[in-house]
């Protein structure tokens, strides 16, 4: 018997079925942030999940980096989060905002507001990001936060979360993965503090830890998940060693109580993109630092998530690409139906197309 289409339980979370979808930035927002009728077209289409994870979302003006990402710090934002938590729950699924700042992953051009973006330290990201005006730019060097202001980005995410909860969000993620700000404190390339958050691993995990406990004390530990991606070397992230931050990270924080953790793999895109090593091993580590329910993405077909399902390893299963082009996935892994591919050129566009488009499967 599959547990992936069986009621599941996380924290305070009660999911028609084991079927998550990952976080997805898509770029359809407003300039300012607000989310527009297509998401909740968007949303609702897939809300056969179990779980909608929305897409990273700024905690304020300054945690944006990309062109047309949503927000949860004004009311607007919040009532156009609103509608789409109606539509979602009127299918069944619960939801949960994912709050993503930034930090130094960030081009003023894609920004409402001229202050520099701020990362742990002063250090210039390799790359380049799209700008809706110039193309790709370079990255620019981030301004090294002060100390207090770490300690008011911990109130920013409280605000946020509590916002969150009033648009009608089951609960939230703090996204400590990608390369983004807590990433960008965790690990030891981007963080080069001589504060109590940078140096030692127990320094570099404190920001995080304190992201998560003070949001668990606002809207409820068995409402917040937080993401990590031990390894990932995505936006310049290069830790001299993934596996002991993430460990220390998990220790330090009340995993049995969260709502959930959720892992990303390092090897989700590239196998190079991955410096923690053994993919397996890690999971291992993963799941052994982990005292309540662990959910997963990267790669997961329908057998590999029933495999992770029935071996305890996972609580959930968390599909990210699989979702853009195949709203019904859920019915789709049921029937055994053909999957469709979507088309990435079309993932960061404004407008329906590539988006809300995506039809149902026809039989
Ligand atoms: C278009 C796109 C946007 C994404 N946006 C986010 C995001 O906002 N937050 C996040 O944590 N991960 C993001 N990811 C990563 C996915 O959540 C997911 O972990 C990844 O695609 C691996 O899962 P998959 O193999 O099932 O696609 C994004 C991935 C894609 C392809």
């Amino acid at each position: 018997m599959s547990k992936l289409f069986e009621p599941v339980r996380l924290g305070a979370l009660q999911l028609q079925n084991a079927v998550v979808m990952a976080p997805l930035t898509r770029s359809r927002a407003t300039t300012d942030g607000v989310p527009q009728s297509i998401a909740r077209d968007y949303y609702e289409q897939r809300a056969s999940a179990g779980l909608l994870i929305a897409e990273g979302t700024q905690p304020s003006a300054g945690g944006q980096g990309y062109a047309r990402t949503p927000g949860i710090h004004n009311a607007q934002q919040a009532a156009g989060w609103r509608a789409i938590n109606d539509a979602a729950h009127g299918k069944g699924a619960k939801t949960v905002l994912q709050i993503m700042h930034v930090g130094r992953i960030a081009h003023p051009l894609n920004r409402t507001i001229a202050d520099a973006p701020v990362a742990p330290s002063a250090v210039r990201p390799a790359g380049q990001m799209w700008t809706d005006q110039k193309q790709m730019q370079d990255f620019p060097t981030p301004r090294a936060l002060e100390t207090a202001e770490v300690k008011a980005l911990v109130d920013e995410f409280v605000a946020a979360s509590t916002l969150a909860i009033e648009a009608g969000f089951d609960g939230v993620e703090i996204h400590a993965a990608n390369g983004y700000l807590h990433h960008q404190f965790l690990s030891s390339n981007s963080n080069q503090r001589t504060d109590e958050y940078g140096g030692s691993v127990q320094n570099r995990v404190r920001f995080t830890a304190e992201t998560v406990a003070a949001v668990a004390a606002a809207i409820g530990a068995d409402r917040t998940g937080i993401r990590i991606s031990p390894g990932h070397m995505f936006n310049d992230i290069a830790d001299a060693n993934p596996t002991e931050t993430h460990v220390a990270l998990l220790d330090a924080i009340p995993t049995q109580d969260l709502a959930y953790v959720h892992l990303m793999l390092p090897d989700s895109f590239a196998p190079q993109l991955n410096n923690a090593g053994d993919v397996d091993a890690l999971r291992k580590t993963i799941r052994a630092h982990t005292k309540g329910n662990l959910i997963a993405a990267g790669g997961f077909t329908k057998d590999k998530a029933e495999a992770a399902l029935a071996s305890g390893e996972l609580q959930a299963v968390v599909f990210g690409r699989p979702f853009i082009a195949n709203p019904d996935l859920v019915a789709r892994f049921k029937n055994n139906w053909p999957l469709a591919e979507a088309n990435p050129d079309l993932f960061y566009t404004p407008g329906a197309e590539g988006y809300s488009d995506y039809p149902a499967y026809k039989a």
